[in-house]
């Protein structure tokens, strides 16, 4: 709520929001000193702002890490957490099920620069031992992962990966921030985007990495300021406003999230649900020792294919459909055709994402809302 604020000589209680591209020196020497980071005070946008800073210091204090880089969205936090480390010859292993972009990132655009990539089931911990080698000098993985919510032990992979030397680094987008704490299970770098729970209003994209000092400022800081993917002060300040509600908005969503995957569990319009908070989910046991609630998202699939959740989608009336999640609004997705379409269909069958399935996004409406709104949607897809 307050960590990290740096009021002004105004007495704001609100963060200011310094809406400025570059920053004055005193003297030419100031200017010197700055820039070669012998004085303290700011040198430019690309480099660092206030209001940014105290988005970072706050997100720091909350994850638990001793340095953030807040960047312009989640995928430029993936991105540069991943390629600030990496150098062509290395290796790197990956947990199968992820965001589409994630996945594009870590198949496609890495071998492009000499780096190997390796995809493995990360619910299987002989898979991570088999595909660990010397050269591995990056783990990457989602847990709940983007769509099917399965879930990776992340303590036991940060222990198999360090045994080799190689860093894990953790998207902790569905984990969500104070529910799962990746550093504190082991992991060595957390990436989120704020586009989602963070900011949590569906206004701004944003990301941010954590991790160590020697990371984020060594490493991270450096190829951040050279390739300048970074956030925006005025998003900053809208993340701002989003923390200070994260906790009490992220409660409420995985409680109606909870009661929503208990009712489309037991509607017979639905093959199967994926929401780790279930005791019928395959790691509940597991999901429940390195999360301490069950996610706002939920996956379900529907034995009639693509055709049955069209018309489950088509039938909402109060849930919209869209590609974002973590927003107050309840949102529902059909990932093969949207968030999982360019990574092609064979993927995708490797992924677990059929054409029957679809993700769901809860928000802060009333739960009974929701639930009516499922219940009538859930019996029109089962209509013809
Ligand atoms: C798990 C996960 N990681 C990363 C991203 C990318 O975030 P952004 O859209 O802010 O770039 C998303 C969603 O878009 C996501 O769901």
């Amino acid at each position: 709520m307050r960590g990290g604020t740096q009021r002004s000589q105004h007495g704001e209680t609100s963060e200011a929001l310094y809406l400025s591209s570059g920053f004055v020196y005193a003297s030419a020497a100031q200017g010197e000193a700055r820039t070669a980071g012998d004085a303290e005070g700011y040198v430019y946008g690309r480099f660092g702002n206030p209001t940014v800073a105290m988005l970072e210091d706050r997100l720091a204090l909350i994850e638990g890490a001793e340095a953030c880089q807040a960047t312009a969205t989640g995928m430029a936090a993936v991105f540069a957490a991943l390629m600030s480390q990496l150098r062509a010859g290395d290796h790197v292993v990956a947990s199968r099920v992820m965001f589409g972009a994630c996945y594009v990132v870590i198949d496609e655009l890495l071998p492009r620069y000499g780096i190997t990539s390796e995809l493995v089931d990360g619910t299987d911990l002989a898979a991570w031992e088999r595909a660990l080698r010397p050269e591995t000098r990056c783990v990457f993985l989602e847990s709940p992962g983007n769509p099917t919510m399965a879930i990776v032990d992340i303590a036991a992979v940060s222990a198999l990966a360090h045994g080799v030397g190689a860093r894990v680094v953790v998207d902790n987008v569905l984990g969500m921030p104070m529910v799962q704490c990746p550093l504190a299970l082991g992991a060595d770098v957390v990436v989120y985007s704020t586009t989602k729970h963070i900011d949590g209003q569906g206004r701004c994209l944003g990301g941010a990495v954590l991790g160590s000092g020697d990371f984020v400022e060594g490493e991270l800081v450096p190829f951040m300021r050279t390739t300048g993917p970074i956030m925006s002060p005025f998003n900053a300040w809208v993340m701002l406003k989003g923390l200070e509600t994260l906790e009490l908005r992220q409660t409420r969503m995985c409680e109606t999230a909870t009661r929503l995957a208990t009712f489309v569990e037991a509607h017979p319009a639905v093959d199967a649900v994926y929401y780790p908070g279930l005791p019928g989910h395959p790691q509940h046991a597991l999901a429940m020792r390195q999360m301490s609630r069950g996610s706002s998202v939920i996956a379900f699939d529907f034995a009639g294919g693509r055709n049955a959740a069209f018309r489950f989608l088509d039938s909402l009336s109060l849930i919209d459909i869209s590609n974002n999640l973590g927003d107050a609004k309840s949102l529902a997705t059909h990932p093969a055709s949207t968030t999982h379409q360019k990574i092609g269909a064979d993927a995708r069958d490797e992924l677990g994402i059929g054409d029957g399935l679809v993700r769901l996004s809860v928000g802060l409406e009333a739960a009974s809302d929701l639930e009516a709104d499922l219940e009538q949607a859930l019996g029109a897809a089962t209509d013809r």
